[in-house]
């Protein structure tokens, strides 16, 4: 069978939790007749709205994802949120660095590691985010960007055949702008990536336990220019996951194998 293709709602700080809950009530309606077999559609509201939004997608196919986690299981960590409080709430994914987290959070490259090993000790699958700035690549840095995010983020991480890694590439400077990257860049940052890999992981977990998609600015109009099997194998949506009848149409423009 081939890989699921991963569609990704990260609603960020943008709904209540209301409007998170009517949001995915609306989806899970709509897309007992849309989805297809081979999509994976993981929502990702902010932890406030996890539990209304896990009640409303509760006996769907959609799954549940989380924004963010704490590295360590239990403790004096005033605010934080555990992997397994998370996994108690029906959380499947978690998103790992993303770049609004490592910008305004600070989140360090050491932090998103140890993140991706909690997870994976807790049965959660990271959504590892990766992508260079717009200064990065104007010095033409992105390759190097990337190389080290990855190699840092995945040091001394191991899978085994029931664990899985999905990688996004996000360069930082298209998200949210309405305007996304080239497919042919974005098929070069899944080489670079993809070439890091086997530094990591052997060449059966490579090919079926971790999926490489692309973020920013993806919307129904351009979603499967970027989808390409064994390439990119799915996206990672912001704004354009916001409104039902939107997301739908991207939902739907999504063709499978
Ligand atoms: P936009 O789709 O709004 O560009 O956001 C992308 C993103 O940051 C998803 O994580």
């Amino acid at each position: 069978m081939s890989k699921k293709t991963y569609i990704i709602a990260n609603w960020k700080m943008q709904l209540t939790n209301k409007e998170a809950a009517d949001l995915a009530n609306s989806l899970k309606h709509e897309s007992i007749k849309t989805l297809k077999q081979n999509i994976e559609l993981i929502l990702c509201p902010s932890f406030a709205a996890l539990s209304a939004v896990a009640e409303a997608i509760k006996k769907s196919e959609i799954k549940l994802g989380a924004q963010n986690v704490f590295y360590h299981e239990k403790g004096a960590y005033t605010g934080e949120t555990s992997p397994s409080q998370l996994k108690e709430l029906g959380v499947d994914y978690v998103i790992i660095g993303h770049s609004e987290r490592r910008q305004y959070q600070k989140e360090t490259n050491e932090e998103i590691n140890q993140k991706i090993k909690v997870c994976l000790a807790n049965d959660l699958t990271p959504i590892l985010c990766v992508g260079e700035t717009f200064e990065e690549r104007q010095i033409g840095k992105t390759d190097l960007i990337l190389i080290q995010q990855i190699t840092k983020a995945l040091q001394d991480v191991k899978l085994n055949n029931n664990q899985n890694l999905i990688i996004a590439y996000e360069p930082v400077w298209v998200i949210g702008s309405g305007q996304a990257v080239e497919p042919k860049e974005a098929q070069h940052a899944s080489a670079v990536i993809r070439g890091l890999l086997p530094e990591f992981f052997s060449h059966e977990i490579i090919k079926n336990n971790i999926s490489i998609i692309y973020g920013g600015s993806v919307d129904e109009s351009n979603v499967m220019d970027f989808i390409k099997p064994g390439v990119i194998d799915g996206a990672l949506v912001g704004g354009a996951s916001l409104k039902a009848e939107k997301f739908l149409s991207l939902i739907r423009a999504v063709e499978t194998e």
